[in-house]
């Protein structure tokens, strides 16, 4: 089930968009949470919490759902398979486990937001920070094993490469 390459081409520009644009609103998520407690100005800060919300509903899990899907199509309908190299089965589970986090997470973004500007923040900032951050540093590990596809096939890959099949 191979893509014709126009359309292989097609379908590895919307990867790319929505793959590396969720990178880039992880950055913008956590520009928000670093910038907004150091702001001089009051109405900045519940502002600032509000908007995670929305960022986080409709940016954030939406990119995060059509990278996974757009990678399954990339793996499935390409050369690449889904289970024959290594690189493609670690690049799934790691966007699933980013995935299963950022779900996570939607219920206390909802609280920051709804008491925004009613009570300052509980803890340290870098608490804030850890699931943005660790997100962000998997996302860059997927892209960098997506861009430099170590050759390392699974026994699975190597049995079909090499036309051998178990008796
Ligand atoms: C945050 C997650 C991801 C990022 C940032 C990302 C990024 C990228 C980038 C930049 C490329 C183009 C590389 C190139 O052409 O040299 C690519 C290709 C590819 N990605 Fe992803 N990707 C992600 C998730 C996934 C997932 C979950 C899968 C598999 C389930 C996947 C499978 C593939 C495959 C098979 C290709 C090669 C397509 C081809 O050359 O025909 N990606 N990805």
């Amino acid at each position: 089930m191979t893509m014709t390459p126009s359309l292989r081409k097609f379908a590895l520009s919307v990867h790319i968009a929505v793959s590396v644009g969720w990178i880039g609103a992880v950055f913008a998520y956590i520009a928000i949470v670093v910038a907004t407690p150091a702001s001089q100005n009051a109405r900045t800060v519940p502002a600032a919490w509000i908007a995670l919300e929305p960022v986080m509903r409709y940016v954030l899990i939406p990119l995060a759902f059509a990278s996974l899907l757009t990678g399954l199509v990339m793996a499935i309908g390409t050369r690449w398979g889904l289970f024959l190299h290594y690189w493609v089965i670690i690049s799934f589970l790691l966007t699933i486990i980013a995935t299963i986090v950022l779900l996570t997470q939607v219920e206390s973004v909802s609280i920051l937001a709804s008491a925004a500007g009613m009570t300052p923040l509980r803890g340290p900032l870098w608490v804030y920070l850890l699931h943005p951050i660790g997100g962000l540093l998997v996302l860059l590990v997927v892209l960098a094993l997506n861009v430099y596809k170590p050759e390392c096939l699974t026994p699975y890959g190597w049995r079909k490469q090499h036309g051998r099949r178990r008796e």
